[in-house]
């Protein structure tokens, strides 16, 4: 099989950039490890900045996230039992898409459908080959047969797991990581949101979040030690924790109800530096991973494949510029966004060696935060998303 751009994974980074290529009239193959039920059955985040918003407009699948998601205009951080409202639109007239990761792959995973392109699921043993050539390919396994695509380039879309950032020479390569000592135990509840807007809450037992898919469907987390398990966690357990995290008058009135998802996830900063090796892009969580904290992790993603896709139309075009400085637009956003998650992860979070005094620095951070329109300014123009 020959194709021009070989994408590995089958996931938002993999889909979107496939789409966007197709309507620039660029040939892809998608090879997914996995089935499509059970990559979108994976529970993820579900804030989109307006770049994100706009990007899944050109790649034309905006029209269910226009009809079903959720414009935010501001957020809520909270601790000491008080909350505080940041209004993007107040301070600097922007907004957010609340939409469900899951739902942005199943509009993609349709969108492929529709115009017949090939996703191969179930290939096994994927590997990238003569990346540092002008002819790389890719080799993988499917039913017991061994197939090869040749391609011009290969995009790396597999995942903080797959074997593309693997591809890169110890020698090229370097990586850059934090891993925080704690999780994020999260649940959906087919539950009224407790509030119109998410609320990020510090508080002296630990960080909770409320967030939400639609009307009736609420999303939550609390962290937890890292040692713990779903299994240690009754739903009784959970929204007792909640209760005492968030402030009293949302507490109050938080409806709970039988969760049906539960599960921790660990928290990491990493950071894959360069995103270009030869013929070979990485691309989103194949390059870098951010804590949830500051809903980066699909919105970055986003961003490469922004780059990616418009130096791969250039050079198409004849020029090369695009891709030979993808590596160095991508990663220069990245990092910024990086600082923003690792600050946010820094400030609402109870760290195991943490003493009284740095629960007060955070607690006068947000004290500082809600005082002050210029620090609001700051994490505002960050949450809902730098320029590409
Ligand atoms: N061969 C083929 N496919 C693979 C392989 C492999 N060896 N390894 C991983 N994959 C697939 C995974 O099954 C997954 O579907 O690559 C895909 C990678 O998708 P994601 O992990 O979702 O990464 P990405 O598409 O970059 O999206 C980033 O997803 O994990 C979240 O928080 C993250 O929101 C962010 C978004
Ligand atoms: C979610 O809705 O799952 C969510 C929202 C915001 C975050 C993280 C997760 O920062």
């Amino acid at each position: 099989m020959r194709t021009q751009v070989c994408i590995i994974g089958g996931g938002p980074s993999g889909l979107l950039l496939a789409q966007l290529l197709h309507r620039a009239g660029i040939d892809t193959v998608v090879l997914e490890r996995q089935s499509r039920d059970y990559v979108l059955a994976r529970i993820r985040a579900g804030v989109l900045e307006w770049g994100t918003v706009g990007m899944l407009q050109q790649a034309g699948v905006g029209d269910r996230m226009a009809r079903e998601g959720f414009v935010h205009t501001g957020t809520y951080l909270a601790a000491r039992n008080r909350g505080f409202r940041i209004d993007f639109d107040a301070l600097i007239g922007k907004k957010v898409m609340v939409y469900g990761q899951t739902e942005v792959t199943r509009d993609l995973y349709a969108a492929r459908d529709a115009m017949g392109g090939v996703v191969i699921h179930g290939a096994e043993g994927v590997a990238l080959h003569d990346l540092d050539s002008a002819a790389p390919y890719v080799t993988y396994r499917k039913d017991g047969a061994d197939h090869r695509v040749d391609c011009d380039f290969v995009a790396g879309c597999d995942g903080f797991h797959g074997p593309s950032r693997k591809a890169i020479p110890d020698s090229v390569l370097r990586e850059y990581e934090r891993v925080y000592p704690f999780g994020w135990l999260g649940v959906l509840s087919e539950t009224p949101p407790v509030s119109h807007e998410l609320i990020y809450a510090n508080h002296e037992r630990g960080f909770a979040l409320c967030s939400m898919r639609n009307a009736n469907l609420s999303r939550y987390y609390v962290q937890c030690p890292l040692t713990d398990t779903v299994d240690q966690w009754s739903d009784q357990a959970f929204w007792d924790e909640l209760r005492r995290r968030i402030p009293a008058d949302s507490a109050d009135t938080l409806v709970t109800g039988p969760t049906i998802e539960k599960s921790i996830a660990p928290l990491r900063s990493f950071v894959a530096e360069p995103m270009r090796w030869g013929r070979l892009f990485l691309v989103g969580d194949a390059a870098h991973i951010v804590p949830p904290t500051g809903a980066k992790g699909l919105n970055l993603a986003v961003g490469d494949v922004h780059y990616l896709h418009e130096g791969l139309v250039q050079h198409y075009a004849g020029d090369s510029h695009g891709i030979d400085t993808y590596s160095e637009r991508a990663l220069a956003r990245v990092w910024k966004s990086e600082r923003f998650s690792w600050s946010l992860t820094t400030m609402l979070h109870r760290f195991p060696d943490q003493s009284e005094f740095d629960q007060r620095m955070q607690e006068a951070d947000l004290a500082y935060l809600e005082s002050s329109n210029a620090a609001k300014v700051v994490v505002a123009e960050n949450y809902v998303g730098l320029p590409y």
